[in-house]
């Protein structure tokens, strides 16, 4: 199959721009075996929505049930490794003066791939904080067996430091995208339905103060009518293909 072709107006621009931003979603750990929201979750989760299990509510009714699931996610990411969507970006990083991926997911593939200026919009996967006094734990115990896992400094529960359902995200990481977003020239939107708020704002944010803004996703998104550049396909096929067009190499 021959490599999709970039508008020559992408390549251009690409190459002559100092700040590009990225927001990427599920859709770019999909080719790592990540599933993503809105495919079906499977096995004994295959019983619930992840409605019903990442908000405070389900976390106070059973910790255990909430921890389980999200120790399961963990191990299949553990098994998930970077693919050639990731390893894009990293090498767009390294040509672009002011680079900053703003990530909706919370694998911590992107940072295993070598990405660096990274802004974790709904936290991640393997970091804990306390459920009371919100303090973040880095690597929480759970290895010790002890589920759910107890805060080294007040005792409490330990949840996962990711946003739930119905939380705020983290105000300074959502300020920093929003002012990529304003600031950026070329703006990026990958693997996302854009459904999803505030993230799916950052677009139009980069729209509005007159970047040139490409979607990368197989399927059409409500974003899709108004970017500038609309790229049908996976994002491990079309990045790949970005990046060799544009600087001539392959990443
Ligand atoms: P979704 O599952 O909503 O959307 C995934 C998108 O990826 C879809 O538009 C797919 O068409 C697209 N896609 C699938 N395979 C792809 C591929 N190989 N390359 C490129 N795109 C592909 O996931 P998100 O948009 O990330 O929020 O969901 C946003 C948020 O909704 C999540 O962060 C989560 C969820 O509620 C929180 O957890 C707070």
């Amino acid at each position: 199959m021959s490599e999709p072709l970039i508008p020559a107006d992408l390549i251009h621009r690409l190459r002559s721009a100092r700040r590009v931003a990225v927001l990427t979603g599920a859709g770019i750990s999909a080719e790592s075996g990540v599933p993503t929201f809105r495919e079906a979750q499977t096995g004994l989760w295959a019983q619930y929505n992840p409605e019903e299990l990442a908000t405070p509510d389900a976390f106070r009714r059973n910790p255990q049930l909430v921890w389980d699931w999200y120790i399961w996610r963990q191990e299949r990411v553990r098994l998930a490794e970077p693919n050639p969507g990731h390893l894009a970006l990293v090498e767009m990083e390294r040509r672009i003066a002011d680079f900053t991926l703003i990530t909706q997911n919370v694998d911590g593939l992107h940072r295993r791939a070598g990405s660096h200026q990274i802004l974790e919009l709904h936290g991640n996967l393997f970091r804990a904080k306390c459920f009371s006094e919100d303090c973040p734990v880095e690597n929480p115990p759970l290895e010790s067996g002890e589920i759910p896992p107890r805060c080294p400094q007040c005792g409490g529960l330990l949840r996962p430091d990711v946003v739930w359902f119905g939380e705020m995200l983290p105000a300074n990481i959502l300020r920093a995208a929003e002012q990529a977003a304003t600031q950026a020239e070329v703006f990026f939107s990958i693997g996302t339905s854009a459904l999803v708020y505030p993230a799916a704002d950052l677009p139009f944010t980069a729209l509005t103060a007159g970047a040139m803004v490409v979607e990368i996703n197989p399927q059409p998104t409500p974003l899709s009518p108004h970017v500038t550049f609309s790229l049908n396909g996976a994002a491990g096929v079309v990045l790949p293909a970005l990046i060799a067009q544009t600087w001539g190499i392959v990443a």
